[in-house]
């Protein structure tokens, strides 16, 4: 499967952009454990133009992370071209329009889902950005603002036409934000349609095998694409790809491969940004991680690692942890 060109091998898993979570050192290790492509936390468009640094250092990409896909965000035509303009110069290897986020700053103030109530400037900005880089240009979305207007399958054929070289869709609407289970059946229905040619990608509660194994075979999409199910557990795209190798679960790394995954993740997230947001960033694994789950009376120690606020504090809780680990082998 291919876009824009790049060769993405069979039944692609990718790994979704998420605010505070999809750093480069978690795209790094999703890679590495097979993510076949992976997308940034969303960019701000205003702040990419005033060089607010957090936005800036959200556009670092590295090699080993290739193919990578930069994700901005923004509710009006010039800054979204002129932040397009300045993203496309790490060259990603797609960059993407976020025409989805449902968080009331972003989505309240028309940008990210926002924009599904303004589908002649969505279009406009989208048409606009297509032309002002020369990177391929993608768009993810969600089926439409609420029940009453799921509008995904015409948006698909409009976008298309605009440009765009893949589109994402997660099968939820704007008022659902994440609650409920994501309905792929208008996710399919696009993919099914002849006039579509553009790679659709699938996104919604994908948490094991079996669920990537039906978003390929029952719903019929190019591309499968994994959020929080990838949060703590990047190695879940190596179980994946087992299962849709082998048709059984397997293909999870020992215990301690995954310990030593989430700390260099840690500590790599430190380097790349600072103590303070690297921790931020790390915490969000740590918490959500199943690495820990079997350990018996964890509870205390969960809260004194969730709570450490400098590396030499967090990098003691994990040396009194990892001998717990051994008690779940
Ligand atoms: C913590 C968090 C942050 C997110 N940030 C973004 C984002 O920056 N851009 C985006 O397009 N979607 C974002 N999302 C939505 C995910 O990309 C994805 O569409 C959604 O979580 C559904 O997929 P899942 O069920 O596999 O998690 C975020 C989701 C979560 C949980």
């Amino acid at each position: 499967m291919t876009i824009a060109g790049i060769d993405l091998g069979t039944k692609p898993l990718l790994l979704a952009p998420m605010e505070g979570v999809s750093d480069s050192a978690f795209r790094k290790v999703c890679r590495r454990y097979g993510a076949a492509m992976v997308y940034s936390e969303f960019v701000s468009a205003d702040a990419l133009i005033r060089s607010v640094k957090g936005a800036t250092q959200k556009l670092f990409i590295d090699p080993e992370e290739r193919p990578a896909v930069v994700q901005i965000y923004g509710r009006e035509v010039e800054p979204m071209v002129e932040a397009a303009k300045i993203a496309a110069q790490v060259k990603p290897n797609i960059l993407d329009l976020n025409f989805g986020c449902p968080v009331k700053k972003v989505a309240g103030k028309g940008a990210g889902s926002g924009m599904l109530r303004n589908i002649p400037l969505l279009l406009e900005i989208t048409r606009a950005v297509v032309e002002a880089v020369d990177v391929p240009v993608s768009v993810k979305t969600r089926l439409g603002w609420d029940h009453d207007h799921i509008i995904i399958e015409e948006l698909a054929e409009e976008l298309q036409a605009c440009g765009i070289v893949a589109l994402t869709i997660h099968g939820r609407t704007r008022s659902d934000m994440y609650m409920g289970e994501a309905d792929w059946g208008p996710i399919a229905r696009v993919k099914a349609n002849p006039k579509i040619k553009i790679p659709i990608v699938g996104n919604g509660d994908i948490t094991s095998g079996k669920k990537a194994f039906e978003g390929f075979e029952k719903w019929g999409v190019d591309a499968v694409m994994l959020g929080r199910g990838a949060i703590g557990r990047p190695w879940i795209f190596q179980e994946i790809r087992h299962y849709l190798s082998t048709g059984e679960e397997g293909g999870t790394p020992s215990v301690e491969e995954q310990f030593e995954t989430l700390l260099e993740m840690v500590q790599n997230n430190i380097d790349k940004l600072d103590e303070r947001r690297g921790i931020l960033h790390s915490r969000r694994h740590l918490a959500m991680t199943p690495l820990f789950k079997g350990i018996p009376n964890f509870r205390p120690l969960r809260i004194k690692m969730l709570r450490a606020e400098t590396l030499d504090e967090l990098l003691e809780t994990l040396e009194e942890v990892k001998p717990l680990l051994q008690e779940i082998v």
